[in-house]
């Protein structure tokens, strides 16, 4: 009889212990935002304006906190912006922009030292408006990026030092760097960059390069660099993509010849719902209202057929990122929401697109849940 008891209590004993260390097992934390999701795949990160940069809207910056752990100015550090006049510089939003990011422990990138676009008008000529020599161009470069790079060193850790230098057969566009400097005017970029600060990370930017042709010449190019023994850390792919454009197994090539040169990141992602345009606006007006009504057919909302058909390509985009996690470094949207998407403006000015991760009223799309669902699922199979 005492014999049946100890085996009883013991078993009771047993039962507990097991129970008690069962109860030790922490369950996994549920995930809720993005960043969470994706943070052992890569940074996810968002373009700035400037209302964002001051937090003027409440809404959107709880998305931005709360989702995203990476950002870039869309345009206060470009040099029309900063630089404006020769010896002005207007810091006002970059430093906010700077803070906006240390304050919420956010990758920062600056975006971009050397661009031929929304350049300030004083850049390339001299008083009398003839274009300044190589020399002295390469001295105001200098500056520029000296001055940019030492203000945030330590802080913005990665620059997109050189933006779209190529043409789309991979040619060197024949930007006023090109002509003025000549054709080793991006390694004088990176080399000056490298110069003022050899620990922050520099990239070369540039879009459509899952374009075969314009993919190899990155790689020529980057290669060249690299082989006079200056850094570029890694190719910047823009990917503003459409519906049908680019075939994604054309784009998965780019980012496999990228990678085998450094990191690589997808830096202004957005997916258009809208057709591009395939011939000039006719001055014709009733023409071209009608024109606009066939470029424009979602003023009023997205139709489920197509939600739905977007929904399906940023799963394909995500999957291709994530089996590429070890080569990209950061993922980041061109803006937070559709409403401030510089895509309802371009190319064709006043459309009403769709192209980012949240709706107009802040809310994020079926891409968001379901990228945060499958981080708990495998986060939770990962525990049993
Ligand atoms: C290019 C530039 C960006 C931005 C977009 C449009 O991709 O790199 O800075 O100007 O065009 O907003």
């Amino acid at each position: 009889m005492k014999l049946k008891y100890l085996l009883l209590s013991l078993l009771i004993v047993g039962c507990k212990a097991k129970e008690s260390k069962d109860t030790k097992i922490e369950k996994p934390q549920e995930i809720t935002s993005l960043k969470e999701a994706l943070k052992s795949d890569f940074y996810i990160g968002t373009a700035l304006n400037v209302n964002q940069i001051h937090e003027r809207n409440a809404a959107t910056d709880s998305v931005i906190k709360t989702h995203f752990n990476a950002i870039v100015a869309e345009n206060c550090m470009k040099s029309g912006l900063i630089h404006p006049e020769k010896n002005t510089y207007f810091w006002e939003d970059a430093d906010a922009f700077v803070n906006f990011g240390m304050q919420n422990n956010m990758f920062i990138t600056g975006h971009t030292l050397a661009w031929h676009s929304q350049t300030p008008p004083w850049l390339f000529v001299d008083d009398q408006g003839n274009d300044v020599t190589r020399e002295e161009l390469i001295a105001r470069m200098t500056d520029h990026i000296t001055t940019l790079m030492t203000r945030y060193k330590g802080k913005v850790k990665g620059w997109d030092v050189v933006n779209e230098a190529l043409n789309e057969d991979g040619t060197m566009r024949e930007s006023k760097f090109y002509t003025i400097i000549g054709p080793d005017w991006v390694e004088i970029m990176f080399g000056i960059a490298q110069k003022v600060d050899p620990d922050t990370e520099l990239y070369y930017n540039d879009y459509n390069l899952s374009n075969p042709e314009k993919r190899q010449g990155t790689v020529n190019l980057v290669k060249s660099i690299q082989e006079k023994g200056i850094k570029v850390t890694g190719i910047g792919m823009q990917s503003h993509v459409s519906m049908d454009n680019p075939d994604l197994k054309v784009y998965e090539e780019s980012i496999e010849a990228f990678s085998k040169l450094g990191t690589v990141m997808i830096t202004e992602f957005d997916l258009s719902v809208l057709k591009w345009p395939n011939r000039q606006m006719t001055a014709d007006i009733s023409e071209r209202a009608a024109y606009m009504e066939k470029m424009d057919p979602f003023k009023t909302g997205l139709p489920d057929s197509m939600s739905m058909a977007q929904q399906e390509r940023f799963q394909k985009v995500f999957n291709i990122w994530k089996k590429h996690s070890k080569s990209i470094t950061r993922v980041t949207t061109w803006g937070v929401n559709d409403g401030n998407s510089w895509k309802n403006d371009f190319p064709i000015p006043g459309r009403t697109d769709y192209p980012l991760l949240f709706d107009r009223n802040n809310k994020a799309k079926p891409i968001v849940t379901d990228l945060i669902k499958q981080a708990n699922t495998t986060n939770t199979t990962a525990h049993e």
